[in-house]
């Protein structure tokens, strides 16, 4: 169990292990077929025992839940699906005593159009003060009846929707998520007063959703692609919001994890310099392919990239949003690109896990702090959610071609023989997204008994992570290695390799093997696929 006293670390974030709960599929404790706080409470132990420092909550707040609670109407509610405020009080309360913080999701681009904003906005028409907070505007063309204009969406379609007053208003995602104004005092205002709400509530840290995005283009000009800087992604001025937040966490000793998506490696750690955001998620981890050049390169550009600004890099295998590691590693393409989603892409499982299993003490052995999405431990795979029960906008917006990412967020399996795999307290009610039929042997029960499971794999990982000497924070080195083969070492002769070739490859001299992600053979040898953690 994590030792509650790993919570007196003021820098425990450089080097954490941080579990992201969606909370609508983690665990149902009143029986609605929907997740709640009052389930996440009664897993707590569990989440202790898993050996995490962190969870981070995707979003809790009331929400029409148009897109998974990105959506919000009110920051400082819990929407009633989940609970209460005064459960979540209790629930960070019952966290901490466990030795677990606990990160909140804020998404400061937009907010639901049933927010109170919003519906003043609507209801108050063209030019007033109330859809200042938003972006109105007229029309193009000669009856103000073409957008105002050309902006790409984040999810496919449209990023303008017209009312019935004739002006338009600007969302980067879904009409149901109207983006805010950053430039306007309120909105600003607004959210240092939601980061105090709940700093003040104990929470230890805030993932920052798109975060990239608040700022636009004050005039709105239309996207010329590669001639101007993008209109809406990464803009100059965002910069002065991150230190304004950055000064409100520091009086609370909070800290910030950015929703990141860029390219430019230089354009990103902008982010992290030490007045701003004190993380990023590394999604050019995430979506690299499993193939040891590219994985090395990434490594090596991730930690390039953030030592300039001193601050600590992330690793990410998944999330809500991406298809399952499992499922990804399987297929003939292991990268992943949201425009690549379809439907049927073949895959093998038992490549994937073995893959997963692999990657698993890869990430874990680089220097920084780690995310690990529910089900992860478990090896669950994406499942093929029946077109009639899909939810995600992703999936609408797309036209129907991309699946969209209810595959990745599937109700946890808990015990292999109860109803809905005791997802649920109420035996007769059916999970919100349905658990595919063959699932019994991902359930926590069933493999936290067996020890070649991937969860007692990640739990024995993280144990050793925290205990031994060498891993979180600090340097790593590159070892002379056959190709196709990943191996570094950290301090204290801390050694790792992973073997991405298709053949067997020698075991580096050693002292101790500490633990590896298959079984090794007795002649010395790592197989494919395979990594391994070794003291010398
Ligand atoms: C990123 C979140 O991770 C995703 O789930 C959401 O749909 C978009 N931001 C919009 O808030």
């Amino acid at each position: 169990m994590a030792a509650p006293d790993t919570l007196r670390t003021d820098d425990w974030w450089r080097d954490a292990a941080i579990y992201q709960v969606y909370p609508r599929s983690f665990a149902d404790g009143d029986g609605d077929g929907t997740g709640d706080l009052a389930g996440v409470r009664a897993r707590l132990p569990y989440l202790a025992e898993l050996g995490v420092d962190a969870i981070w909550f995707t979003p809790w707040y009331a929400s029409p839940l148009v897109d998974g609670g990105y959506d919000v109407a009110d920051y400082r509610t819990i929407d009633p699906a989940f609970g209460t405020l005064a459960e979540a009080e209790k629930l960070i309360a019952e966290a901490r005593d466990l030795g677990l913080r606990v990160i909140i999701d804020i998404v400061p681009n937009h907010v639901s159009d049933q927010h109170a904003w919003f519906r003043a906005a609507l209801a108050a028409g063209p030019g007033s003060p109330e859809r200042a907070r938003f972006h109105f505007r007229p029309g193009r063309g000669e009856n103000g009846e073409l957008p105002p204009n050309d902006w790409p969406s984040q999810f496919s379609g449209n990023t303008w929707t017209r009312v019935p007053d004739g002006e338009w208003y600007l969302h980067l995602f879904t009409p149901e998520q109207p983006d805010l104004n950053w430039s306007h005092p309120d909105v600003r205002r607004e959210h240092e007063e939601v980061l105090r709400f709940w700093f003040e509530r104990g929470v230890a840290g805030v993932r920052i959703d798109s975060a990239a995005l608040l700022t636009k283009d004050p005039e709105l000009r239309d996207f010329i692609d590669g001639v101007d800087p993008h209109p809406y992604i990464d803009q100059d001025d965002i910069h002065d919001i991150y230190r304004s937040w950055r000064a409100i966490a520091d009086e609370y000793g909070g800290v910030f994890v950015g929703e990141v998506w860029l390219p430019d490696p230089e354009r990103f750690a902008r982010y992290l310099r030490p007045d701003e955001l004190h993380t990023a998620f590394n999604f050019n981890f995430l979506t690299c392919p499993w193939e040891a050049d590219r994985l090395r390169r990434t490594i090596d550009d991730t930690l390039a990239e953030h030592a300039p600004v001193g601050a600590p890099a992330t690793w990410v295998l998944c999330n809500h949003d991406v298809t399952r590691t499992v499922t990804r590693y399987g297929r003939d393409d292991t990268g992943f690109d949201f425009a690549k989603k379809r439907f049927g892409t073949r895959t093998d499982p038992t490549l994937g896990t073995r893959r997963a299993r692999a990657a698993a003490l890869l990430t874990l052995a680089l220097p920084g702090s780690v995310y690990l999405y529910q089900g992860e431990e478990l090896g669950l795979p994406e499942a093929d959610i029946p077109r009639d029960r899909i939810q995600d906008p992703m999936h609408f917006r797309s036209g129907g071609t991309d699946p969209g990412r209810d595959g990745c967020r599937v109700p946890i399996p808990w015990e292999a023989e109860a109803p809905a795999y005791g997802f649920g307290t109420d035996p007769g009610r059916e999970p919100w997204l349905p658990q595919p039929d063959d699932w019994a042997r991902y359930a926590v029960d069933r493999q936290a008994a067996d020890p070649g499971s991937m969860l007692t794999l990640y739990r024995t990982a993280l144990e050793l992570r925290r205990t031994e000497a060498g891993f979180g924070d600090g340097p790593l080195g590159w070892l002379p290695s056959p190709e196709g083969v990943l191996a570094f070492a950290r301090a204290e002769g801390l050694l790792c390799v992973a073997n991405l070739s298709g053949d067997p490859v020698p075991l580096p001299p050693h002292t101790d093997i500490l633990l590896a992600s298959d079984e090794l053979p007795a002649h010395g040898t790592i197989p494919p696929d395979t990594a391994v953690w070794l003291r010398t």
